[in-house]
């Protein structure tokens, strides 16, 4: 059976919910809402629980969507105990170990593995949509010149929506086939123009004989060559990182994607939106804040009393430890940390691999974090890797939207032509004044320039 029919909503009990301020008992219905065994209910199911009549009903409160399902998707399956990450059923190992970037985009859309002929359209048209509008180049260069290339990715992603209007009609399958291909082809240009821009350099246009990763690592490091020719180690190292990082289901980025892109604007605004959340370091921020700890302690013997400083509670953190749904080491993790070792027997070692190492040994056995389940993520060793192949600490995020736009972007589609969506709009429970009398504490409400105490 195939997910999508699988994922129906057969009643396989109910929930029997007595209200002791009235004495009614109710009979929520529980769903069988998903193929590996999760149940629900209804949040709205509890809004027929009322003291009075004239109520709004029984709200679920949830802050951070700590147990709350937004969505039903098709597209990735995380088990968090279990330390399991699936694409459309694909275990990311096998991905990983197999798949191209692209091939992975196109199966995060469509659900299935593209044939030869559906992959080489969709690798040509994203190679030939890789260009930019020249405007775009010059908006870019009017940033600061130490400008953050996660400020510039989202402003300039953003700005892409005012150059494809038709982009718009979300509902029109050809307009969505484009700008997923657009996004797909544009995205690793304007990363690359960003790191250039900060760099100082000349901007260097794709190269439609490269691969996708290849052709990024052109638009980044090319000089004066006539022909760039790409590491082979970090080709594949960064096409594996970006399957890796290609979709990860409801995170704080694509909840953002998806309830932006609820209100039907276009793709380029959802994704902008998508970005501007990934850059906090809490989430996708976390790679370049890991690299940012391990300076700061830079030495192995320092270790204990940083560690003694995060378990005091007084908000430090161990940054690439924890999540909120792996409760077990994150399978990613462990894929990029034999990724690294392959690549730092091509440049050598991490200066900071001995500290890494030492960290993840101490959280392992400390009972701080082996009582609080928290492991490494995947943005524990992603940072090592990305400094040996030369990028900045500050890029780090930037590698990190390129990938998960493809995810993003799949996730977008899904809940556009999900019939059970609607613009999402959470409830609140207001906690500020009643009604209270207006009387104003002002005695001068003139603008600022006829105040008298500026007059004077
Ligand atoms: N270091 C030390 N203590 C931690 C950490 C950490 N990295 N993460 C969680 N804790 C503690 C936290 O203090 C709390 O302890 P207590 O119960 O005593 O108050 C307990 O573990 C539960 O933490 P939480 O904040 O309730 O967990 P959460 O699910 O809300 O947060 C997280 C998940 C990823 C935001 C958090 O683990 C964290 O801040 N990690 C560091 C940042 C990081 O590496 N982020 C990248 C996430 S993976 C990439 C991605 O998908 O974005």
């Amino acid at each position: 059976m195939s997910d999508r029919a699988a994922a129906g909503q057969t009643a396989v009990g109910a929930l029997e919910i007595k209200d002791t301020r009235t004495g009614k008992i109710y009979n929520v219905p529980i769903l069988e809402a998903g193929v590996e065994g999760d149940t629900a209910i209804r949040g709205t199911d509890l809004r027929q629980i009322k003291a009075d009549e004239g109520e709004f009903g029984l709200l679920s409160y949830d802050p951070a969507f700590m147990n709350t399902a937004s969505c039903k998707s098709a597209i990735t399956f995380i088990d968090g105990e279990k330390g399991i990450l699936r694409y459309r059923g694909y275990p990311i190992e096998q991905l990983a170990e197999s798949a191209t970037f692209l091939e992975v985009a196109w199966l995060l859309r469509n659900g299935e593995l593209p044939t030869q002929p559906e992959y080489t359209q969709w690798v040509h048209g994203i190679t030939y949509h890789t260009y930019v509008h020249e405007s775009i180049r010059k908006f870019l260069d009017g940033f600061r010149y130490d400008a953050h290339p996660m400020s510039m990715l989202c402003s300039a992603v953003a700005a892409l929506s005012s150059f494809y209007p038709k982009a718009k009609d979300i509902f029109d399958p050809e307009q969505r086939t484009l700008s997923i291909i657009r996004l797909l082809a544009k995205v690793p240009t304007l990363a690359a123009f960003a790191y250039r821009h900060v760099k100082g350099l000349p901007f260097v246009y794709p190269d439609n004989d490269l691969s996708y990763t290849e052709n990024f690592l052109s638009m980044i490091a090319r000089m004066s060559e006539p022909k760039y020719e790409a590491n082979p180690v970090f080709g594949r190292a960064l096409e594996v990182l970006f399957i890796l990082h290609a979709d990860h289901e409801q995170n704080c980025s694509t909840n953002a994607v998806r309830a932006v892109g609820s209100s039907q604007v276009d793709p380029f605004s959802a994704v902008a939106a998508g970005i501007a959340a990934l850059f906090g370091p809490l989430h996708g921020g976390a790679n370049e804040q890991v690299l940012r700890m391990t300076e700061e302690i830079g030495h192995a013997k320092n270790i204990p009393a940083f560690i003694g400083e995060v378990k005091s509670g007084k908000g430090r953190r161990l940054m690439g430890f924890g999540h909120r749904v792996y409760k077990s080491y994150d399978p990613r993790a462990r894929l990029v940390k034999q990724l690294a070792h392959r690549v730092f027997e091509q440049v050598g070692m991490d200066k900071d691999l001995e500290i890494a190492l030492e960290l993840e040994r101490i959280a392992l056995s400390d009972d701080y974090f082996v009582s609080r389940k928290l492991y490494p993520n995947v943005d524990f060793y992603t940072g090592l890797i990305y400094r040996s192949m030369a990028f900045p600490n500050d890029f780090f995020t930037v590698l990190f939207a390129v990938a998960r736009t493809a995810g993003w972007l799949a996730q977008w589609e899904e809940m556009l032509l999900d019939k059970e969506q609607k613009i999402a709009r959470p409830r609140q429970i207001y906690i500020g004044y009643s009604e209270r009398p207006y009387e104003s504490k002002l005695t001068d409400k003139a603008p600022i320039s006829k105040r008298d105490s500026i007059r004077k």
